[in-house]
């Protein structure tokens, strides 16, 4: 068997329900009446055997309960080469703390995440003599996993949440925030989790592309704040919404991208809700709302 992706979590940072929110989704969810979604990941493989997982979120437990071929093989054996982490956000790194367990694997990141987690001295519960840290620069492939070539790449970002000074550039360019390229096994993908705006750049690297699972964080800029759940618009949180002229929706509609998967939904964004005309509306314009346990092969 060759490349497969599979979607550990299809939510955003708090996930669907979000422990403290009584929004309708959050209720609809908690009473069965729509799919609740975990938190930000992506396990790959391209030899079906050997598996790298892209972001590990404060749900990967769960995660990793609920996914057969991430199960132990043997009495301390398991199919996980390596995790990577494409930004320094809580959602995307704090469930490397549930991987601490002398349980070999190497952790990928770009030089400034790496500092970002070396920087917090709780990482260490990872034993650097057991999870070996591999910087890797931007635009230099390596191998990610058996067979599994990966490629990491700048995307408009912001600095973690815990890390905001007082002015706050929502749309930098640099290593805190990257998305990766993927191939092997007779497989090729993009990952883009989280992304301000979609640049000439990303348009270049986008086009054409046979599969791409990105950013789905919010349908509508506002959206928390008409939901009046908080202040904040997507893009003050560094995120490009799917709905409106700016959106990815339109942004994506002349790139030729093959299989359009969204990931990192926020809790708000209807497309959540399966019988959602923001959902009908979405899949029209060729996206798939990706979901828990989901597996896309190219
Ligand atoms: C984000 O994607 O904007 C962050 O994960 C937000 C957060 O840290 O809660
Ligand atoms: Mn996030
Ligand atoms: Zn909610």
């Amino acid at each position: 068997m060759g490349f497969r992706a599979h979607i550990l979590g299809a939510a955003a940072g708090g996930g669907l329900p979000q422990w403290n929110c009584g929004c309708a989704q959050c209720n609809m969810a908690r009473a069965g009446t729509i799919p609740p979604q975990t938190q930000s990941s992506l396990a790959v493989t391209a030899n079906g055997r050997d598996w790298a997982i892209l972001n590990a979120s404060p749900d990967i437990r769960q995660q990793l309960t609920a996914c057969a071929a991430l199960h132990p093989t043997g009495l301390r054996e398991v199919p996980l080469a390596s995790v990577l982490v494409t930004n320094g956000d809580i959602d995307h790194v704090a469930g490397l703390l549930t991987l601490r367990e002398m349980q070999a694997f190497t952790l990928f990141a770009t030089a400034g995440i790496h500092e970002v987690l070396a920087a917090n001295p709780i990482f260490a519960a990872l034993n650097e003599s057991v999870v070996a840290r591999e910087t890797v620069a931007l635009g230099q492939p390596f191998d990610l996993a058996p067979g599994l070539r990966a490629e990491l790449f700048a995307v408009p970002g912001k600095v973690p949440l815990y890390l905001e000074g007082e002015t706050v550039e929502t749309d930098l360019v640099g290593e805190q925030t990257v998305g990766v390229h993927l191939q092997g096994g007779g497989g090729e993908a993009l990952y883009i989790p989280g992304c301000a705006v979609l640049n000439a750049d990303l348009r270049a690297r986008l086009r054409g592309a046979p599969l791409v699972f990105f950013d789905g964080t919010l349908w509508r800029d506002d959206e928390m704040v008409r939901a009046g759940l908080g202040a904040k618009t997507g893009k003050r949180m560094g995120h490009i919404s799917m709905s409106g002229p700016d959106g990815s929706i339109a942004g994506f509609a002349d790139l030729g991208v093959a299989r359009k998967v969204f990931v990192h939904m926020n809790n708000t964004n209807p497309v959540l809700d399966p019988g959602s005309a923001e959902r009908a509306e979405a899949e029209a314009a060729g996206w798939i709302i990706g979901q828990d346990g989901m597996e896309v092969s190219p």
